[in-house]
């Protein structure tokens, strides 16, 4: 499995732990940037990283801003992609429950580390439960 990560300024932080993370579970990763906390555009690390989904470059990804939110609008831009914005444990779990997540979204100035991190591997290992969820993420991917 691989994983693009990308991020803003406000999300680099945040971003870095994650692919360390990631790594250190030996699942590959691809680093879209940013890669420093110079200031940067959000809208381009989310398309960038949607993309790479998308296209089926990467299988998952994962995308941090300052709160999450711009970013996850930008990845959501991106035809068959469904990127939620995740602030718990909860909300990774039901993201591939219910929505079959290909991305989520973090915020770097809303969460500590060790939150994002157990958001990230309940994410992963969360399977979408399919059925009548199945009939509406369709519905999504129509859009
Ligand atoms: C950048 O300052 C900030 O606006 C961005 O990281 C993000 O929070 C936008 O949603």
């Amino acid at each position: 499995m691989i994983i693009a990560v990308a991020s803003d300024h406000g999300g680099f932080a945040l971003k870095d732990a994650v692919k360390l993370h990631l790594l250190e579970k030996g699942i590959e990763v691809a680093d879209l940037g940013t890669y420093n906390e110079d200031s940067v555009d959000y809208p381009e690390f989310g398309k960038k990283c949607a993309e790479e989904v998308a296209s089926g470059k990467a299988d998952k990804g994962i995308v941090c801003c300052g709160t999450g939110i711009g970013i996850s609008i930008a990845a959501n831009k991106v035809k068959g992609i469904r990127c939620a914005l995740c602030v718990n444990e909860e909300m990774a779990e039901m993201a591939s429950k219910h929505n079959n997540a290909n991305m989520i979204s973090m915020g770097g100035r809303i969460l500590d580390t060790e939150t994002a991190l157990k958001i990230v591997d309940t994410w992963l290992n969360t399977e979408f439960e399919g059925g009548r969820h199945k009939r509406r993420t369709d519905m999504l991917d129509a859009m």
